[in-house]
């Protein structure tokens, strides 16, 4: 049993994470898009900090829901299991899913590196009050994710495709996601290629709801434990 699960902001936003594109996203009616970019950062890292900031709190005081634990269940029966989440926050983790089962491709929100060197520190428990300069070359540091228009992490875009070059899917269930960007879809079809199950969880049609071989359009805290029980008890051996 191969299990590819990719999620993104959908998946924290009953954990009360607001989505990147939904009506809760902006912030001091800021557009995400628009703060989350090194343009942005480069016109006023204050401004973008504060928002990270107010992110990473709004973070630490939430707790996974019951997408999040279900999606850490299926990691524990599954014999191959990858999670691909697009989201920088750590829920996945607080959830049971370990380190080795999950690439967060666009970066970890509690990171803080520095804008050119590897210098990096975690603040995950406690937060500076003012905008970091790096420890080495004294430039300023930014939160270690991946802004609009970056490459995606070298290390973390190999697993992916490593994963997906050692075989096909049996399973593949991508949810809460927009699925705005190209290589979340082509993932999602490669891994299914050999004939695999598409699951979509999302409330809302997406670019990759024409490819899924099941549509669930329901909040993902809802759907994912039932989805995950339904395999574990009756159709995991099958699959
Ligand atoms: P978006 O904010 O684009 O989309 C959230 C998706 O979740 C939408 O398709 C919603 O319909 C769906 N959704 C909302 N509530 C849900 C729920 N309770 N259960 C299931 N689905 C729900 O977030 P992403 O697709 O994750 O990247 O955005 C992708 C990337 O764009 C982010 O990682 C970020 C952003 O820019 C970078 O910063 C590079």
């Amino acid at each position: 049993m191969r299990v590819l699960v990719i999620t993104g902001a959908g998946v924290s936003a009953e954990s009360g994470i607001p989505t990147f594109r939904g009506k809760d996203g902006y912030w001091r009616s800021l557009d995400p898009a628009k703060l989350a970019t090194p343009e942005a950062f480069a016109r006023d890292p204050k401004l973008v900090w504060e928002w990270y900031r107010e992110r990473r709190q709004r973070i630490r005081n939430a707790q996974p829901n019951a997408g999040h634990i279900a999606i850490a269940k299926l990691s524990q029966r599954a014999d191959n299991f990858l999670l691909v989440t697009q989201n920088v926050d750590d829920l996945h983790a607080r959830a049971g899913l370990p380190k080795e089962k999950m690439v967060q491709i666009h970066g970890d929100i509690f990171i803080t590196r520095c804008s050119r060197c590897d210098f990096s520190f975690s603040e995950r428990n406690e937060e500076q009050q003012q905008i970091p300069r790096c420890a080495k070359c004294a430039l300023l540091m930014r939160p270690g994710v991946v802004w609009f228009g970056e490459q995606l992490p070298w290390n973390e875009l190999h697993r992916v495709e490593n994963y997906l070059d050692r075989g096909s899917c049996d399973l593949v269930i991508v949810a809460g996601t927009t699925a705005t960007f190209g290589y979340i879809i082509d993932w999602a079809l490669r891994a299914s290629r050999d004939g695999g199950e598409l699951i979509e969880v999302n409330p809302e049609e997406t670019p990759l709801s024409q490819f899924a071989t099941q549509l669930v359009r329901e909040p993902a805290a809802i759907a994912l434990p039932r989805i995950v029980d339904a395999l574990l008890i009756s159709r995991l051996s099958e699959l």
